[in-house]
């Protein structure tokens, strides 16, 4: 991939497109979206891992358009919930869940559970795959707790309900670049893309 390439975000979610434009802003890459290029065909989210599932949907997005694609997969782990949603953090109160049942199912789920166990973290898997099938993959993370109640608005999904360490804020009432300095997906899109930048690098000189 050279300066000006672009990238395929194998994503449909609006929050994450959202997040992966403005943590990638600083790329000299063009991202493109699902409308840009016709769409794909649904991809089942099949794998057990956030790896597996992050690889599905870009090595199909790779496929279908014949360019470079992006793909994020991420979710929430409860401890009191022995790590669930996990992956099926999307489809945790069914397919096709929107953010709110989701948010519903896990505020009921953690009824009288006090705050010293409501400890939870945010991860996320980017794996980016050229069609000539090249990978390379990101990873992070973010530690926190689910809160009592919902506040601010900001990010998407779980964030009202979910407070980073070190603070007593949700992550919705972050600013964006707030979210994006500490989140899952701020971490494992910086890596993906320092390891790109080494890449490139060594292969230029090399
Ligand atoms: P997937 O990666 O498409 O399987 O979906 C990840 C799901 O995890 C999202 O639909 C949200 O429910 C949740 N999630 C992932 N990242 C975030 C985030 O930054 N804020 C809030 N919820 C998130």
């Amino acid at each position: 991939m050279k300066a000006g390439d672009t990238v395929v975000i194998a994503s449909t979610n609006p929050g994450k497109i959202a997040e992966v434009r403005q943590i990638m802003a600083g790329l000299p890459i063009v991202l493109l979206t699902s409308d840009d290029v016709g769409g794909w065909p649904e991809i089942e989210e099949t794998g057990d891992t956030y790896l597996a599932n992050a690889l599905l949907k870009a090595r199909a997005v790779a496929a279908v358009t014949g360019r470079a694609a992006l793909a994020d997969d991420s979710g929430i782990e409860v401890d009191a919930l022995d790590g669930a949603p996990g992956v099926r953090s999307a489809r945790f109160s069914g397919e096709r869940a929107s953010d709110e049942d989701n948010n519903a199912k896990l505020i009921e789920s953690l009824d009288g559970v006090p705050s010293e166990r409501r400890g939870a973290r945010y991860r996320c898997v980017a794996v980016l795959v050229t069609p000539d099938g090249e990978e390379i993959a990101g990873i992070g993370s973010c530690e926190g707790r689910i809160g009592n109640e919902a506040r601010g608005t900001g990010g998407f999904g779980y964030d009202p309900w979910f407070i980073p360490e070190r603070g007593s804020r949700t992550m919705a009432e972050l600013t964006a670049e707030e979210k994006h300095a500490i989140s899952h997906r701020g971490k494992a899109l910086r890596g993906l893309a320092d390891k790109l930048r080494a890449l490139r690098g060594e292969r230029s000189s090399g």
